[in-house]
């Protein structure tokens, strides 16, 4: 097992999405790491949103025809005709990583809790996820899409429709992907404000 000793705000800062990822994937140690690192995200009332399906080797495969059959679905619903190119697109997209999972948040009626606070601790745990893979030497990428809110795929992974797909958290190796990427910004220019009392 690879142990970084990466610091937080080096990884905070390297990590970017990587739209294609290969081999080597984390492996069954290095997953529980990330997934471990995504629960311990902020959780207002310690209600454990978080769920998590693993999809790799021919569960990867396999989800890309739900999501495909998905698609084909929202395009009968909507009386339209399905694109080939996009059919095909939406099979065999997850296979850009040889590892993805697919966070979704399971929403519990609490008095105290809103479901958007529900939802805002999974997005916490992806971006936890996402961290500790960077960490570990890993490429990422969060990536949602219609398919996030489509009822069928939610159904496939055993969810209610009541519940949310929060990302599809793609990991893997970078590959070269040709991308010239924009720096970051780093300055924090019209984003923060301190309150002063008017007297
Ligand atoms: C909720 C959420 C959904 C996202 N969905 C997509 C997506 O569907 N496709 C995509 O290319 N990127 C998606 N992203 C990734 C962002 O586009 C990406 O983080 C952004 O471009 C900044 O790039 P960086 O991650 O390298 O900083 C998503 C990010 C978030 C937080």
């Amino acid at each position: 097992m690879v142990i970084t000793r990466m610091d937080l705000f080096e990884a905070i800062a390297s990590r970017r999405s990587i739209a294609r990822l290969g081999e080597p994937a984390p492996d069954d140690e290095q997953l529980r790491r990330i997934l471990a690192a995504a629960a311990c995200a902020p959780d207002h009332g310690e209600l454990r949103p978080f769920r998590f399906t693993v999809l790799r080797g021919p569960g990867l495969v396999a989800f890309g025809n739900v999501l495909e059959d998905a698609y084909l679905a929202r395009c009968a619903d909507r009386g339209v005709e399905p694109m080939a190119a996009k059919a095909d697109k939406e099979r065999t997209k997850l296979g850009r990583a040889p590892l993805v999972v697919v966070l979704s948040a399971v929403r519990s009626m609490s008095a105290t809790v809103p479901w958007e606070e529900q939802v805002a601790a999974c997005a916490a745990a992806a971006q936890n996820a996402l961290l500790a893979a960077t960490a570990l030497g890993f490429g990422s990428m969060w990536r949602t899409g219609e398919v996030c809110y489509d009822g069928r795929v939610k159904t496939a992974l055993g969810l209610r429709q009541e519940d949310a797909m929060v990302g599809f958290l793609y990991f893997g190796t970078p590959l070269p992907d040709g991308r010239v990427r924009r720096p970051r910004v780093t300055d924090l220019d019209g984003l923060v404000q301190e309150w002063i009392p008017d007297h």
